[in-house]
């Protein structure tokens, strides 16, 4: 008899962050902590509907006549308005092709295929580290990876002679794929005189950048995470953004985002809206409407607008201050300075610099989750437990 279709599928890849979500949920001891997926908690633990949000919402449900399709590129008024949130004023309009994706996550798989159209195979340069899901990301769309120098583990910085060594040797026509603001996992960001000499030598060399925004807003502010990106989207003949609005407007199982293009001329970015809008129709042939909806009615109501820029702000302040407070205690607790750059890092994540077994410690042994690189989600932290994570860390260096 044949096998059957499946016997014959390899064991799926493990994914480090899902696969840490489900060991948390499925530990019994009361006292555990989540410093795992990149979630934002508020005091309580909880990860509430931001209130802009909930009352667009509510407005939606009263409002909305129909739910026909948006059909493959989404609604216009919101490509636009996500497009403006992204780039202000750097570059011209007319250039910029916009398309709602499935989340944040779509508009990468969406753009990484618009890249394989228009130079297949070609080679995106990643951060080393980058985000967990985007080299499997890159390759299931056709395109080869290869790694720039981005972090120094020990310092916690930005290695940025090393990066900008790396970025001198990528070949013309190449794609560098760059953390907006915010870089997950480390936490470690360029600064604007950075971004200034990275987009010079994106320009020299003729590469094309590639931006991730998943996190505007969760740094140093919302204008003010965008400059880096928006000053080198000036500089460049070209460039892509993938936007989320899954940890911004806290929508996550909504699935907003989009997909970006600032093309060379109108006639390119008519191209490149075409042909994103047929990637879309061959996979999932259009994206969800109702959390796009809900991102739009508070973008084009100033009040609520306002309500949402300001809640976004408490947000990053707590973060910012949960930060601060790690790194206090453990330069108490270590009676050093070698954590002080946890302070410096901005938005959800940092790598602390502990080896797998020291993270595995700390997850046996004091109920603390990480990921394995020892990436922790700052959002997680509960205010109260800061100085029972300080010393657990202590320990762990100390005993693993
Ligand atoms: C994270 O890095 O934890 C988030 O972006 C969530 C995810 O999907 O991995």
């Amino acid at each position: 008899m044949a096998d059957s279709v499946f016997s014959n599928l390899p064991a799926p890849k493990p994914d480090a962050i899902l696969a840490l979500m489900g060991k948390f949920r499925a530990d019994e001891r009361a006292e555990k902590i989540d410093l795992g997926v990149g979630v934002y908690r508020d005091a309580e633990g909880a990860t509430p509907v931001m209130s802009s949000v909930k009352a667009a919402q509510e407005k939606l449900v009263s409002e909305e006549v129909t739910k026909t399709y948006v059909g493959p590129t989404g609604d216009k008024e919101f490509n636009a308005l996500l497009a403006e949130l992204a780039l202000g004023e750097s570059v011209e309009k007319e250039r910029v092709a916009s398309m709602q994706t499935p989340g944040g996550s779509g508009a990468l798989r969406v753009l990484f295929e618009l890249v394989n159209e228009a130079r297949p195979g070609a080679t995106v340069w990643v951060s080393n580290p980058t985000w967990a899901n985007h080299i499997p990301m890159l390759k299931a769309s056709g395109l080869s990876t290869q790694a720039y120098s981005y972090f120094d583990a020990t310092s916690g910085d930005v290695r940025f002679d090393d990066m900008l060594a790396s970025l001198n040797e990528c070949p013309q026509g190449d794609v560098v794929l760059l953390h907006a603001c915010c870089h997950n996992p480390t936490g470690a960001n360029l600064d604007l005189d950075q971004w200034s000499q990275v987009g010079k030598l994106l320009v020299e060399r003729g590469l094309l950048p590639f931006f991730d925004m998943a996190y505007q807003g969760f740094g140093d502010g919302f204008d003010e995470d965008a400059k880096g990106m928006r000053l080198v989207a000036s500089m460049v003949p070209e460039c892509v953004i993938a936007l989320s609005c899954s940890k911004n407007f806290a929508v996550y199982r909504d699935r907003v985002g989009a997909a970006v293009v600032v093309a060379a001329n109108s006639e390119e970015a008519t191209l490149a809206m075409g042909q994103m809008g047929s990637i879309a129709r061959r996979s999932y042939s259009m994206p969800p409407n109702h959390g796009a909806a809900i991102v739009k009615g508070v973008l084009q109501d100033p009040s609520l607008k306002a309500d949402w820029i300001e809640e976004l702000e408490s947000m990053r302040l707590n973060m910012l201050n949960l930060r601060t407070s790690l790194a206090n205690e453990l330069r108490r607790l270590s009676n050093s300075d070698r954590f002080d750059f946890l302070a410096k890092h901005r938005g959800m994540f940092s790598r602390v610099g502990l080896t797998t077994e020291q993270v595995d410690w700390l997850r046996e042994n004091r109920a603390i989750y990480m990921v394995g690189d020892s990436r922790i989600n700052i959002a997680g932290l509960p205010a109260d437990k800061i100085e029972y994570v300080a010393s657990a860390i202590i320990d762990a260096l100390a005993n693993a």
